[in-house]
């Protein structure tokens, strides 16, 4: 089984290109079978979570056609069928976005219940609320599968319990072509949000509203084909603004949006690291010990859930008493054991993770709980002293493109191993 064999302790040092946003893109790419014209998707991060994505499409007669690695033509003009019942569908959360997408266009849809990182319940219960509002009124769980069959669906009023960004983007996808106005108020704001709303408008969708917390879908006869560029990854960039600052190195993140990383920036300002922002680049500066904070995470503009375990390792190096609270998922600290292992002192409490830093980490055998802990434990183990060996990286590679070859291109030393062999082949290499 792959492994990064990790050696610890120096700098990540130069500038990396950050690639398209997982989480836009899988949004983007369920909506791109509502039409039965071509679409062309540029900018599509190629990670397993959208490869898996691809191969659900093409399942259910999707043509897809990869023009070059970040770029794919997708023709759904011969779906044959609204079921969507393969077992690798379960490994990827947002394939739920193929129900609203199936729903919106042939009225019918069938989808294996999604899986995605194991980080707390995450319930389905206010996209299947939204499904019913619209005219699906048999929506619910049935032998394993999300059913949904409406005879018309129809605008309406949905107003959403809490703020989710899979509720918000599955009913903006089933509601385009409803007869008439839908509103969904308390509407999620994230950049991919309103990603996937410019995707559809661009489709020839009349969404209005996207990025406040109250979007207007006026229902249109029929989209058609377009060409999109999604935007750049939040998360990752932001996953490359941590490695400087625990690393105490000096990284560039390049083709990106800086006003999506505000509230990261906004918090390595506060532990101590310089910021300079550009048109579409954000430079980290980490010179001297970080310093302890507090910090929630929240719903966009807040700060985000998927940088809470980045922002823990920093914080584990911090200058005294540091404070992370996970108001989003409730089973996100699982990589606290693993991250313990490596010296690290954190005590959670329900949804509250107490950091008392510590000098240095120390290298060790871990492994990667989920896809964003899964990343903060490399940057663990980037700063850390000595050697780690990161064991299900599967995890970090559903969302990271070419991870252990971007921080190699920034000094790490960090190599993909497979067996005694690689990882004896790894240690000549690094020393
Ligand atoms: C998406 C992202 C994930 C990110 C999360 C929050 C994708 C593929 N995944 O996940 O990386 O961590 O947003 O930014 O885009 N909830 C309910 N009922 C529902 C839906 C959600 O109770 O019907 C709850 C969830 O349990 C959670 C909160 O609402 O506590 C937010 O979840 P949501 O924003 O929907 O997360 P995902 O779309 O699953």
């Amino acid at each position: 089984m792959e492994q990064y064999a990790i050696k610890g302790g120096s700098a990540l040092v130069g500038e990396v290109e950050i690639a398209g946003a997982k989480n836009a893109a899988l949004g983007i790419l369920a909506a791109s079978i509502m039409t039965d014209e071509t679409v062309v998707i540029e900018n599509l991060p190629d990670v397993s979570d959208t490869n898996i994505m691809l191969q659900a499409m093409e399942s259910i007669g999707v043509i897809v056609k990869h023009i070059d690695r970040h770029t794919v033509q997708i023709n759904a003009r011969n779906i044959h069928t609204e079921v969507v019942d393969g077992d690798y569908i379960r490994r990827i959360r947002a394939s739920y976005y193929l129900i609203g997408a199936l729903l919106g266009k042939y009225k019918n849809a069938e989808v294996k219940l999604p899986g995605g990182c194991n980080i707390g319940t995450r319930p389905i219960d206010q996209h299947l609320k939204g499904f019913k509002a619209l005219g699906a009124k048999d929506a619910g769980i049935n032998g394993g599968m999300i059913v949904a069959h409406a005879d018309e669906l129809k605008g309406t009023h949905i107003f959403l319990d809490m703020v989710t960004v899979g509720a918000t983007i599955n009913l903006m996808l089933a509601s385009v072509m409803a007869d008439g106005m839908t509103i969904i108020e308390n509407a999620a704001k994230e950049p991919h949000v309103v990603d996937v709303a410019n995707f559809l408008n661009c489709m020839g969708a009349n969404v209005k509203g996207a990025g406040t917390d109250v979007i207007r879908i006026k229902g249109v006869e029929r989209l058609h084909g377009t060409e999109y560029g999604i935007i750049p990854d939040q998360i990752e960039a932001g996953t490359f603004m941590f490695a400087a600052a625990v690393t105490k190195g000096d990284i560039t993140v390049k083709n990106v949006i800086p006003k999506h990383l505000e509230s990261i920036s906004a918090k390595l300002l506060e532990i101590g690291c310089e910021i300079e922002e550009s048109d579409d680049a954000v430079r980290v500066v980490a010179s001297k010990k970080l310093e302890h904070t507090h910090v929630k995470t929240l719903p966009y503009p807040g700060f985000p859930t998927d940088m809470q375990p980045q922002i823990t390792v920093a914080l584990g190096l911090a200058e005294g008493t540091s404070i992370v609270t996970e108001s989003i998922f409730e089973n996100r600290f699982k990589y606290v054991d693993e991250l313990s292992r490596m010296g690290a002192n954190i005590k959670v409490e329900g949804s509250t993770a107490i950091i008392e830093g510590v000098q240095k980490y120390s290298g060790a055998s871990i492994t990667a709980p989920d896809l964003r802990a899964g990343a903060a434990l490399v940057l663990a183990a980037l700063a850390a002293e000595g050697y780690t060996l990161v064991d299900d990286i599967k995890y970090i590679e559903r969302g990271y493109e070419d991870f252990d070859e971007k921080l190699r291109g920034l000094g790490a030393m960090i190599d993909k191993v497979d067996g005694e062999k690689d990882i004896q082949k790894f240690k000549l290499r690094v020393g």
